[in-house]
């Protein structure tokens, strides 16, 4: 990506080690397991089952496979349709996509921006085959709504939770609500591995398939295990298993969690508490966490007036050397979502915040000395006449070339 080659003096991601990473990762390449099924990836399954309270948990190798594992395990058909935000990351819908499915995009609620679950009823046909909610920055869809009307219409709820490992809803942990729950660890999540990323089968009669269509349409797994005394190919599948050099990796950062969410805590409640005032008085709408859900602390974003304050005050933090960036672009309004039916004024609310929302730089190592740095270069943000927004708008440096994250 372009904004990799910038340096910039507070940049708005940066992996977090926590210490273990290295030693780990030489002890699976020492011990004779780099590739996957290892040791570490044992581990990860346990200790993620156990966080979370859930099902059987697989290693995959991104959350995108995690959500295309999920499509395969509902024989998702060519015709089936799949309703989804519009606000969401690709793979969400691809994974679906890719099995022939239909995107029928929802709109958000404008307050967690989470897909608008008093919609949801008015958009299943006699072929919806699945509903996927997206815990956005962590913090929970309203689960019993969607369950129950899901329940009512016989699909299958899919949680797309990559932002949210360890947030909860009404007690219970995020990933736990769906027959399968896809997790991320990306490097701009909380918890990382580089790459990698976690099929949650919360419904175990799709373990035993899982596990084979994960291993390229083979019953390895059980082989492994000795319950057959050689493998072959019993389904389709792919490759969707992690390397063990990965899993280490990421069990150093599972073993680190409490540290990793301690610093994260600290840092969203920071910007929370000082932006405050300065929202309220410029019409700038910071996270809203309902009672009901415990989040994560994954991202702090606020949601300016418009496109073009939003633009400005990328362009004026940049000035300062300090990444901001816009997050997803509507898809229904993308040239694949505009195929599906897509157009303009279809998701006003999703249309709205991808406009006007801004992702702040959020990481375990943002200092307190550079968070307040970027807070007052926020507070010092006065281009909101026209006239300095128009200017901004024709800067070369406006920030939509480093925008989406
Ligand atoms: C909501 C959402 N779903 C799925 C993914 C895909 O995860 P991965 O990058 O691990 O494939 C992402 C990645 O950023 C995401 O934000």
């Amino acid at each position: 990506m372009e904004n990799q080659t910038v340096s910039w003096r507070i940049p708005f991601n940066k992996p977090g080690l926590t210490g273990n990473e290295l030693h780990y990762i030489a002890e699976a390449i020492t011990r004779g397991q780099s590739s996957g099924g290892g040791g570490f990836t044992r581990k990860c399954h346990a200790l993620l089952q156990q966080i979370l309270g859930s099902g059987p948990v697989l290693l995959t190798t991104s959350g995108t496979h995690a959500l295309e594992m999920a499509a395969l395990l509902l024989r998702i058909q060519p015709g089936d349709e799949i309703i989804d935000p519009s606000f969401t990351f690709v793979s969400t819908v691809n994974a679906f996509v890719i099995r022939g499915a239909r995107p029928v995009f929802i709109d958000n609620r404008p307050d967690t921006l989470n897909l608008d679950e008093a919609q949801l009823a008015s958009l299943v046909t006699p072929r919806t085959r699945a509903v996927l909610p997206v815990h956005y920055a962590g913090v929970a869809c309203e689960m019993d709504r969607i369950l129950a009307i899901a329940s009512q219409n016989g699909l299958a709820v899919v949680e797309d939770n990559a932002h949210g490992l360890f947030g909860r809803y009404k007690e219970k942990a995020l990933g736990t609500f769906g027959c399968l729950a896809a997790q991320s660890f990306h490097e701009t999540k909380n918890l990382i591995c580089g790459e990698g990323g976690a099929l949650v089968i919360n419904d175990e009669a799709l373990f035993e398939r899982a596990e084979i269509i994960r291993e390229k349409g083979t019953d390895r797994s059980r082989f492994f295990r000795g319950m057959v005394d050689k493998y072959t190919w019993v389904d389709i599948g792919s490759n969707y298993l992690p390397a063990d050099i990965l899993a280490a990796f990421l069990y150093a950062q599972l073993e680190n969690r409490q540290q990793i969410m301690a610093r994260r805590r600290r840092i969203w409640e920071s910007y929370n508490s000082s932006l405050h005032d300065w929202g309220l008085k410029h019409n700038v709408q910071l996270p809203h966490i309902p009672p009901d859900c415990e989040q994560p602390f994954h991202m702090f974003y606020i949601i300016m007036p418009t496109l073009e304050t939003r633009q400005a005050l990328i362009d004026h933090l940049k000035s300062r050397g300090i990444l901001s960036v816009f997050h997803y672009l509507p898809l229904h309004l993308s040239p694949m979502g505009r195929s599906f039916g897509g157009r303009r004024g279809g998701c006003p609310v999703t249309e709205r915040i991808s406009d006007c929302l801004l992702r702040l730089p959020f990481y375990n190592d943002l200092s307190e000395n550079e968070q307040a740095e970027v807070v007052a270069a926020i507070q010092q943000f006065d281009r909101w006449t026209p006239s300095n927004i128009a200017k901004a708008a024709r800067s070369p440096v406006t920030g939509t070339r480093y925008g989406c994250w």
